[in-house]
C-alpha cells in the first residue's frame, strides 16, 4: 500500500510519522484513508502502511498470523512474526519515507505488539519493549492517534457486519478488554506522543480532529 507518486510535493525535513491504534473495528482504517487524501490534496509527499503487512514480504507474514488455521502458534512465535514483518516494512518502506521528508501513515505499529501480545496475551512487557526497538530500528512515531473504544461496541459493529472473521477477531471479549486497558497505559506514559481519540464519535467529526491536529504540527 504505497500511494507515492512520482511528483513534486510539498517536503517535511526530517519526515513526519503518524501510527493509528486500537482495537479491531475501533474505525482507525476509515480515518487513514482520509487523513491520507487531505494531505495528499494539501501536496504533501504521503505513504500510507499497514501492519502486520505492507510489503511483499511482510504481507506473506501477514497471510500466516490472520489464518485461522493457525490456531495453536504460540504467543512469542506470533510476536516474533508481528515484529519480522514490522523490521521489513521499517527499512524498506519508513525510513526511505521519512528521509524523503514525506509523511508516513501506518495503521497499527509497535504500539499494537505491547497492547496485544504484551497486556492481552500476557508476554513480559519490557522484553517486547526491547524487540519493539530492535525491528523499528529505533524509529519512533511523532505522533499516534489511539482509537479509544470500548470492546462490546466493537462487538456489535463486527457482529452485525457478515463478514470474515481472522484469526484476532475471533478472540473473547475479555482479551479485547485488557488490550483497550493495555492502549491506555501506554498512552498514559507518553502523553506527547498520544492523541487518545473516543472512537464512537461521528466519522466526519473524528476526521477533522485528526486532520487538525496533523495540521497544527507540520503546517
Ligand atoms: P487487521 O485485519 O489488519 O485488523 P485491524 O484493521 O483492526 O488493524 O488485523 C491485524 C490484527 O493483528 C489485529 O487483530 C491486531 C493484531 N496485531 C497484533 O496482535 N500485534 C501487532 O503487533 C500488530 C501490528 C497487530
Amino acid at each position: 500500500m504505497n500511494n507515492n507518486r512520482d511528483r513534486k510535493y510539498k517536503e517535511i525535513p526530517g519526515g513526519f510519522f503518524i501510527s493509528f491504534e486500537g482495537i479491531d473495528f475501533c474505525g482507525k482504517s476509515t480515518q487513514v484513508k482520509l487523513l491520507a487524501s487531505k494531505l495528499d490534496k494539501d501536496g504533501y509527499g504521503v505513504i500510507v502502511v499497514r501492519e502486520p503487512g505492507g510489503t511483499e514480504i511482510s504481507e506473506k507474514i501477514r497471510s500466516i498470523l490472520l489464518d485461522n488455521s493457525n490456531r495453536n502458534l504460540i504467543p512469542e512465535a506470533e510476536l516474533l512474526l508481528y515484529e519480522a514483518s514490522r523490521a521489513q516494512l521499517t527499512r524498506e518502506l519508513i525510513a526511505p519515507g521519512i528521509k524523503a521528508g514525506k509523511i508516513i501513515l501506518s495503521d497499527r505499529y509497535f504500539d499494537s505488539s505491547t497492547a496485544y501480545q504484551g497486556y492481552g496475551r500476557g508476554l513480559d512487557i519490557e522484553s517486547i519493549q526491547k524487540i519493539n526497538l530492535l525491528a523499528s530500528s529505533g524509529i519512533k512515531p511523532n505522533l499516534t492517534f489511539l482509537f479509544d473504544l470500548d470492546p462490546e461496541i466493537a462487538q456489535y459493529r463486527y457482529s452485525s457486519l457478515p463478514l470474515f472473521k481472522d484469526r484476532l477477531e475471533e478472540e473473547k471479549i475479555e482479551f479485547h478488554r485488557r488490550v483497550r486497558q493495555g492502549f491506555l497505559k501506554i498512552a498514559s506514559a507518553e502523553p506527547q506522543r498520544f492523541k487518545i481519540i473516543p472512537a464512537d464519535d461521528d466519522i466526519i467529526n473524528i476526521s477533522k480532529i485528526i486532520y487538525s491536529a496533523v495540521t497544527d504540527i507540520i503546517s
